[in-house]
């Protein structure tokens, strides 16, 4: 496979033998991390952040990636109001005059195909944080990682997705790593009005990923491997009120997790809102902590990938 130059769609990383490399760069960079024996391998080189849209693991993992790994960062946080967007700037012209400053981009943008217009005229590597209902690619290298790390394999694993399908950027990015595992079998639990997108239902069928489609989280509990919860984005209606009729659909408390398989984990990408009661995080089972950790390490291991 051609190596990589940015990472905007989950499809640039259809590889089991990429996925692997970067799992087994990540828990290197973990092992050194703790041992304080990191490698400065990016000595010298900068990262920018640009994020139009809020966050705190993305930005903050890829910065503190970057600074264990050597290198600097230039970061434009809220960019929407404290860059030149604000004074009209288009992404074209931001992104072009970035790249000359720095040696990757990592962009979050509120709208879907922003990433990947911006790394059309990107002067290098950038690398999708998040477009809008799109996608987010890393999230899903951090979630599979963090998968792979709590069960030992995701083959042959029953894994739900729950919550909000249609605007879930991980989600999308998610169901397509997921795909690259045999045996995996998915279970979409949604509301009829977040339900996956047909775009995404398709790709599972064309690469025949076992997946059932429901609105019960209940049914499926007991016999999951993976519990991965989403959040209801607010950001994403237009209506209020829509938002508030559905945003606590699911919710796991103790009294459900009690009724999980003793070796299933549960994720979220965070932030959680009401998705998990925090009774939950004491649970050996509760991995939403560790998965965000994870984030460092996957991250540093796709710096270095694209970067040296
Ligand atoms: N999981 C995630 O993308 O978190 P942030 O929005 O805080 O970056």
């Amino acid at each position: 496979m051609k190596k990589l130059n940015g990472l905007i769609s989950a499809t640039q990383l259809a590889d089991r033998s990429l996925l692997e490399s970067l799992f087994t760069a990540a828990a290197a960079m973990e092992r050194h991390d703790a041992a304080r024996t990191l490698k400065l391998s990016l000595s010298g080189r900068i990262l920018a952040t640009i994020f139009y849209e809020p966050s705190t693991r993305t930005r903050l993992s890829f910065e503190a990636a970057m600074q264990k790994l050597g290198g600097s960062i230039l970061t434009a946080e809220n960019a929407r109001e404290n860059s030149s967007a604000a004074k009209g700037e288009s992404i074209a012209d931001a992104i072009r005059v970035i790249g000359g400053y720095a040696d990757v981009i990592v962009m979050r943008h509120f709208e879907e195909g922003a990433a990947r217009s911006a790394a059309e005229i990107s002067p290098v590597p950038l690398i999708n944080a998040g477009d809008g209902a799109g996608e987010h690619p890393t999230q899903a290298l951090v979630d599979t990682y963090t998968m792979t790390k709590e069960l030992g394999s995701i083959a042959g694993k029953r894994i739900a997705l729950v919550g909000d399908l249609l605007y879930g950027r991980t989600i999308h990015s998610l169901l397509q790593l997921l795909s690259l595992y045999e045996g995996v079998s998915i279970d979409l639990i949604a509301p009829p009005n977040l339900r996956l997108p047909a775009q995404y239902t398709e790709y599972l069928s064309a690469n025949k990923v076992m997946f059932r489609e429901s609105e019960s989280l209940e049914n499926v509990l007991s016999d999951v491997d993976v519990l991965y919860i989403t959040r209801v984005q607010r950001e994403r209606f237009s209506s209020v009120a829509e938002y508030e009729a559905i945003k606590d659909s699911y919710f796991v408390d103790a009294a459900m997790a009690s009724r999980m398989k003793p070796g299933a984990v549960i994720l979220h990408a965070l932030p959680r809102l009401n998705e998990i009661a925090a009774e939950v995080d004491a649970d050996p089972r509760a991995a939403y902590f560790r998965q965000a950790r994870n984030g460092l390490f996957i991250r540093m291991a796709l710096l270095e990938y694209l970067l040296t």
